[in-house]
């Protein structure tokens, strides 16, 4: 029995010190140079305050809507890209149908309180645009 359990905790032993990287536990329990690993991968998000610089007409017509807290890329997908090099990468627009229906297609699991509809019965087919304003969604 001693034999086995002195067999069983080399292997432990050894197999430990194969397997886990050597800056396991340099800051806590977990690799230290994860932090490194996601610093160095490229930011794909631009964030809200970059589109703004350059799409200020835009923002202008959101400050009003309850559309306002819905930030650009949330619609528009991440478009780090297009923000450092505007001229060279134009991006599509949102399907304006499509991209509406993701968040407001009528769910029992949503709170009453957001507005919702059920998109056969309320704009059967076409672009939501075509009554909303997608900025400023509210038909006065
Ligand atoms: C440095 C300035 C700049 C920044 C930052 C920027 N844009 Fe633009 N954007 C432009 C310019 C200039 C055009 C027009 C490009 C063209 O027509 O070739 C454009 C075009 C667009 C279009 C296409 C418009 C159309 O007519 O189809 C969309 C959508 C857009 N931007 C969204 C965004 C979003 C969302 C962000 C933030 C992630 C953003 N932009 C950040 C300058 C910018
Ligand atoms: C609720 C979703 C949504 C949000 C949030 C949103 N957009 Fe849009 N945006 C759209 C859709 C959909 C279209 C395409 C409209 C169409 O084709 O009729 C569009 C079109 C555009 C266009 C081209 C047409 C135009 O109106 O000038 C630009 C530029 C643009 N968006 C920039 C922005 C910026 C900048 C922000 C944030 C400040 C933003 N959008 C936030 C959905 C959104
Ligand atoms: C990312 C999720 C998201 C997308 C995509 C989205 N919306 Fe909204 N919408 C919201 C939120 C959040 C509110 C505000 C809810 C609140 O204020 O409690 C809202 C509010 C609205 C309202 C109510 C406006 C009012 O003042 O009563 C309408 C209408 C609306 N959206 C239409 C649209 C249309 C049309 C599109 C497609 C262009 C769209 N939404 C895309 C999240 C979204
Ligand atoms: C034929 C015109 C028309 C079209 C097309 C249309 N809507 Fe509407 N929608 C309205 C009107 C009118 C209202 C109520 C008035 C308002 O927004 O203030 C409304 C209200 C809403 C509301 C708010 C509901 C609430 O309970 O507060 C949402 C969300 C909405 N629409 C989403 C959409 C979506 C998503 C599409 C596309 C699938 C769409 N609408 C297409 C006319 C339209």
């Amino acid at each position: 029995m001693a034999g086995l359990f002195a067999v069983g905790i080399t292997a432990f032993v050894v197999l430990r010190w194969l397997m886990v990287p050597a800056d396991f536990g340099a800051l806590g329990h977990y690799r230290a140079s994860a932090l490194t690993d996601n610093m160095d991968r490229p930011l794909v998000f631009a964030g809200q305050a970059a589109c703004v610089e350059c799409h200020a007409d835009v923002a202008e017509v959101r400050a009003k809507g309850r559309h306002a807290r819905v930030s650009c890329e949330s619609c528009h997908g991440a478009l780090a890209v297009h923000a450092s090099n505007p001229a060279g990468v134009k991006p599509v627009r949102p399907d304006p149908r499509r991209t509406c229906i993701v968040c407001h297609t009528a769910s029992i699991s949503k709170p009453t309180s957001f507005p919702q509809v059920v998109p056969a019965a309320h704009a059967p087919e076409g672009s939501c645009a075509a009554c909303h304003v997608v900025h400023n969604p509210k038909i006065s």
